[in-house]
């Protein structure tokens, strides 16, 4: 994956940004029990100050081996949505909700999550983005179905984003359908990117705007 490769050389030769200082720290976390099994902590990549942020689930095997997020099949596909709209890795930044494999790629579960989405929502807080891609807002096929593809305003962490549910592209591999829709939403995302985020009314916004009828399966970022 040359693109990622280039990114953290360009990163190792001039001086660290918080971002970097803050990925050391998180390298060294046990906070949960997915520690014991990783190789190493898939902090992220990227452009430390994007406008937009893809957020998968968790890293799988390849991820884990060479330490940075989608580089596998899925990551691939990632590569070619992104190149689909002028885009490329080394100017969005790129993350998982976990930092560490779960076993055999098991979903992550409530308290893995809880664990790990403050290193999250501190990438975000120093990122910050305008928009913030994931396909992760409910764990359940049916939720994403219908609510990807459509933006809402939350706040994450304390920062404002403009939160995009998409299809996974590993969902998308073996599914044209789907495909297609991924690539209708992804067509979407300059859109996006030109809007800004109005100012939060109130203080206390909740952490991610509630989706009716499903209460069952938000587990936060899922
Ligand atoms: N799927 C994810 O959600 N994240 C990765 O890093 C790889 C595959």
């Amino acid at each position: 994956m040359a693109d990622v490769a280039a990114v953290h050389v360009a990163a190792a030769e001039r001086q660290l940004t918080e971002l970097e200082v803050f990925g050391r720290e998180v390298a060294g976390c046990t906070r949960c029990r997915l520690s014991q099994g990783r190789t190493q902590v898939v902090f992220g990549v990227g452009d430390p100050h994007a406008d937009l942020m893809f957020v998968g689930e968790a890293p799988g095997f390849h991820e884990d081996k060479q330490g940075y997020p989608f580089v596998g099949q899925a990551g691939k596909l990632l590569d070619k949505l992104l190149a689909g709209i002028g885009l490329d890795r080394g100017r969005v930044y790129v993350a998982n909700v976990l930092k560490c494999r779960p076993p055999g790629n098991r979903d992550p579960v409530p308290d893995e999550i809880e664990a790990c989405e403050g290193h999250l929502f501190r990438q975000i807080e120093l990122i910050r983005p305008r928009d913030f891609a994931t396909k992760l807002l409910s764990g359940k096929p049916a939720g994403i179905t219908r609510v990807h593809g459509a933006e809402q305003q939350v706040t994450l962490g304390g920062s404002r984003v403009l939160l995009y549910p998409l299809y996974h592209p590993a969902a998308a591999l073996y599914t044209p359908a789907m495909l297609k829709v991924l690539e209708a939403d992804f067509a979407r995302l300059p859109e996006l990117l030109g809007r800004t985020v109005a100012e939060p009314v109130l203080a206390a916004a909740p952490q991610l705007a509630p989706i009716a009828a499903e209460p069952a399966v938000q587990l936060g970022l899922f």
